[in-house]
């Protein structure tokens, strides 16, 4: 694995010392005489909880499966955790801000727990981590660590010496953090569902004006091949049946292959299909310059590969895809749709957008509506832009008013929203696979998902979670879809 080394210097902490356990506490987690009873009273708790894509999620489950290996319980209640971390998203100002104020009531957590006597730790990790370094330390003085994505495997040392010192650790390490993460246990994999993510790629190198990604993820990195099969066996193994492959920049990817060649994407999903157990492939982020024919031939050619891509387009007009360095037009994004409807013609699309770029104009927010009309998607974000230090889109003068941004979201909205509904009411009448994921929300039901991602309910006794059966769609809610069960799932991948 290659891995850009970045030259910044490595970002220190030394404000303030920290409170410790007491040396009764540390004896009686290692005791031999407590009781089990005690014994559970003692275990560490951890709450992780994840801002942003997908990509945190995957991030934060890694964190969880180290820190189980230190002895740290999940707990999905932040009041009982002995180390609270806020895996952040900087994508936009709105999810960085969540961040601080999050860190407000932390704090104040961290204070009632400690007039009882109890320590809190506190993590700050992630993006807004890598970008604000220090600075977090002096906005939020509950924080113990501040680690950035690449570093994360270092976390049981850097909360062993935040001990003396609070500390940051936001460099960009020359080794690969995944040979220094332990393996999820079965047992972990399975609370975590049938549907897993597994991160094949990170970083990248597109500069799109608006995002900081780049910036805080760094350079395209893709992991080799023989490293994603050996976990996708894993999670297989552990009874998951759909891997969602993640990066920030999924389809540039470009591992090295078990013979030493590069392989694409279309080729890696070729090889995962193969996976015994794994019936259902899907992939997230992409870029529409990365679609190459090999992977839009694994969308015709492989039963597992789902007819779902998210397919990020961020405006229909021309100038302002250009001024976003975006290295598309319009209409090769309408004609790269159209090659891959050829491929798969049964393809639900979804797609981001930003509607309020520096300088947009009302005629060319109009071209973003006819892309909209002329594609048809599915499902999609969209988002106004948010003005992001150190991007060269935040530098540009001509900046949207937060009213006219407003407006123009809300138009944008409208628009997406009865095409989603549009789509999901098509769907009535046909019959869907849908892989079981967990109870319904009525007794005597079941839930999981269609190829489209669409959540489905039907009523069924026997079915296991990890079945894939057929359901005929009979209505369409606003936000799933209700069935009758059918028969076993045909069509897919065993
Ligand atoms: N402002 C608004 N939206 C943004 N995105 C990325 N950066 C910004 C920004 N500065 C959106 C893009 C991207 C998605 C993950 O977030 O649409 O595809
Ligand atoms: Fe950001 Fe995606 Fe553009 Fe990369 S391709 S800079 S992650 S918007």
């Amino acid at each position: 694995m290659t891995r850009r080394v970045c030259n910044r210097p490595k970002q220190l902490g030394f404000l303030e010392p920290n409170g410790r356990y007491s040396l009764a506490r540390i004896k009686g987690l290692k005791g031999r005489s407590i009781s089990k009873q005690k014994r559970s009273d003692l275990v560490k708790k951890v709450f992780v909880k994840s801002y942003g894509c997908q990509m945190n999620v995957y991030d934060a489950e890694r964190m969880a499966d180290m820190l189980a290996t230190e002895g740290y319980s999940e707990t999905k209640a932040m009041e009982e955790a002995d180390l609270v971390i806020l895996n952040t998203c900087h994508i936009r100002e709105k999810a960085a801000e969540k961040v601080y104020s999050e860190l407000g009531r932390v704090r104040e957590l961290k204070q009632e727990r400690q007039a009882q006597g109890q320590e809190t730790r506190v993590v700050v990790a992630g993006c807004v981590a890598q970008a604000e370094g220090k600075e977090i330390l002096r906005r939020a003085p509950a924080v113990d660590v501040v680690v950035g994505p690449q570093n994360y495997h270092n976390l049981p040392a850097l909360l062993k010496k935040s001990r003396a010192d609070r500390i940051v650790d936001t460099e960009f390490p020359v080794e690969d953090k995944f040979d220094h993460l332990p393996k999820p246990s079965k047992a972990a994999i399975r609370t975590r569902g049938v549907s897993a993510f597994l991160t094949i790629q990170e970083g990248c190198d597109k500069f799109c004006t608006f995002c900081v990604v780049p910036y805080t993820r760094g350079a395209e990195v893709s992991r080799p091949v023989a490293k994603i099969l050996d976990e996708a066996l894993r999670l297989a193994d552990a009874g998951v049946r759909e891997l969602t492959l993640i990066g920030q920049n999924v389809n540039a990817y470009h591992g090295e292959g078990p013979d030493g060649s590069v392989w694409s994407l279309g080729r890696l999903l070729h090889r995962l299909a193969e996976v015994p157990g794994i019936a259902r492939l899907r992939y997230t982020t992409s870029h529409p310059r990365d679609m190459d024919d090999e992977l839009i031939a694994a969308h015709r050619d492989l039963p597992a590969v789902m007819p779902y891509l998210h397919l990020p387009v961020q405006s229909g007009s021309d100038r302002i895809l250009d001024v976003m360095n975006r290295k598309h037009t319009g209409d090769e994004y309408r004609r790269l749709i159209e090659r891959i409807r050829k491929a798969q013609p049964n393809l639900a699309l979804s797609s981001d957008f930003i509607v309020g770029f520096p300088g947009e104009t009302d005629a060319e927010f109009e071209e973003t509506m006819r892309l909209i009309s002329d594609v048809g998607f599915a499902s999609s974000f969209s988002f106004k832009y948010s003005p992001r230090p150190g991007t060269p889109a935040a530098e540009i003068e001509n900046q949207v008013s937060e009213a006219v941004k407003a407006e123009r979201l809300a138009r944008l909205q409208t628009l997406l929203e009865v095409q989603r509904q549009a789509f999901n009411r098509g769907t009535v009448g046909q019959s869907l696979d849908v892989l079981v994921e967990k109870p319904g929300r009525h007794p005597g039901q079941m839930a999981g998902k269609s190829p489209y991602l669409q959540a489905v309910h039907f009523a069924s006794e026997s079915h296991a979670i990890g079945e894939i059966v057929t359901v005929r769609i009979t209505q369409a809610g606003s936000n799933s879809l209700l069935g009758e069960w059918v028969g076993s799932g045909s069509q897919e991948a065993a």
